[in-house]
C-alpha cells in the first residue's frame, strides 16, 4: 500500500520503524530504479592526508583535538570549524535527534556547547537520558571527529561568564525565545524581544538566564577519522579504561585514563 504523507507519496517499500526487529523485516524486493530519489555510486576519494599513532597525543584526546581544531581554524576553506552536530536521545522512548550547534569551549574536562535547556528538544532529551554525541565534519580535510559522552549543565556562574561576551542582541534573544516551542507568528517573537528589552532597558549586565547556558560533553570516547583512498579510512579511538557511569562521574575529569585503538573503516 502506497503511503500518503505531506511531502506526497513514498514508496510502497517505505515503512516506518517501530521495533528494533523490523529492522530485520523490511520487504525483500529493493525499489526499482526510478522509485530510488536519490541514488548516488561512489565519485571521490579520500586522497588527502593520513592518520597514524605518532601524530596523536599519547594520553590527550583534548590535546589531540585541539590540534586538529587549530588545523581546521587555519583552512581556509573551512568556513564554520566550530559547527557540530549534537545527538541526544529521550527514555523511554529512545527517539533521538540532531541538530548543529557551536562549540564555545574546550577544556581539560569536555567540549562544552551553549543553548537552551528548558523549551528545546536537546533540553527535554537531556533530562531524560544525560547521554550525548558531538559530530564534527571538517570537509576540506577529509577529517571527522566523534564525541560520545555524558552531557553536564555549566554552574550558573561558568554560564554568566560566556554570557557576558555576547552581543547584547544575543542575550535579550536568549531571554526571549522560549526556543522550539510553536509560536503563532514573528510578530510573537518580536514582542517578547521588546518585552525583554523593556525589562532590562538601560541595564549593561544582563543575568543569565536560568534556562540558559553551558553544557559540558565529558567523553566516554573520542574518535579521529582520516578518510583515505578506497573508503580505508584511518581511524583512532580514545576510550576510557573506566566507562562514565554517570553525570556525578562526569561533573568531575571523569574515570580512568584513556587507552588508543585502532578502528577498522
Ligand atoms: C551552524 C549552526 C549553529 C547553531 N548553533 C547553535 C547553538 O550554539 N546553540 C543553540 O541552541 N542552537 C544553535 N543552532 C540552532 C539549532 O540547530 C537548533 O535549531 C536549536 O538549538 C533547537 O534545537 P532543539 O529543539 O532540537 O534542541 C545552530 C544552528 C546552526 C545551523
Amino acid at each position: 500500500m502506497l503511503q500518503r504523507t505531506r511531502l506526497g507519496i513514498l514508496s510502497k517499500h517505505f515503512r516506518p520503524l517501530t521495533t528494533s526487529s523490523s529492522l530485520m523485516n523490511l520487504d525483500s524486493a529493493p525499489p526499482s530504479r526510478d522509485q530510488r530519489l536519490v541514488f548516488a555510486p561512489d565519485r571521490y576519494q579520500y586522497t588527502k592526508d593520513s592518520l597514524n599513532l605518532s601524530q596523536v597525543d599519547p594520553e590527550s584526546p583534548f590535546k589531540t583535538f585541539h590540534t586538529w581544531f587549530s588545523h581546521a581554524k587555519e583552512s581556509s576553506e573551512v568556513t564554520s570549524p566550530d559547527a557540530v552536530v549534537l545527538s541526544t536521545a529521550e527514555l523511554p522512548s529512545g527517539r533521538v535527534s540532531s541538530r548543529y550547534v557551536l562549540l564555545k569551549q574546550l577544556d581539560s574536562k569536555g567540549f562544552v556547547i551553549f543553548s537552551n535547556f528548558e523549551t528545546s528538544k536537546k533540553g527535554r532529551h537531556l533530562a531524560t537520558n544525560p547521554r550525548a554525541s558531538l559530530t564534527f565534519w571538517w570537509e576540506p580535510l577529509q577529517r571527522q571527529v566523534r564525541v560520545e559522552g555524558i552531557a553536564v549543565r555549566l554552574t550558573a556562574e561558568e554560564s554568566q561568564e560566556y554570557y557576558d561576551t555576547r552581543p547584547r542582541g544575543s542575550r535579550i534573544g536568549a531571554w526571549a525565545s522560549p526556543q522550539s516551542s510553536t509560536i503563532e507568528n514573528r510578530d510573537v517573537l518580536d514582542q517578547r524581544v521588546k518585552d525583554a528589552e523593556t525589562k532590562f532597558g538601560g541595564q549593561e549586565k544582563i543575568p543569565v538566564p536560568p534556562f540558559w547556558g553551558g553544557l559540558r560533553i565529558v567523553p566516554e570516547e573520542v574518535e579521529f577519522w582520516q578518510g583515505r583512498n578506497n573508503r580505508l579510512h584511518d581511524r583512532l579511538v580514545y576510550r576510557r579504561t573506566v566507562p562514565l557511569e554517570s553525570v556525578d562521574q562526569a561533573s568531575t575529569e571523569g574515570p580512568g585514563e584513556f587507552i588508543i585503538e585502532r578502528l577498522a573503516p
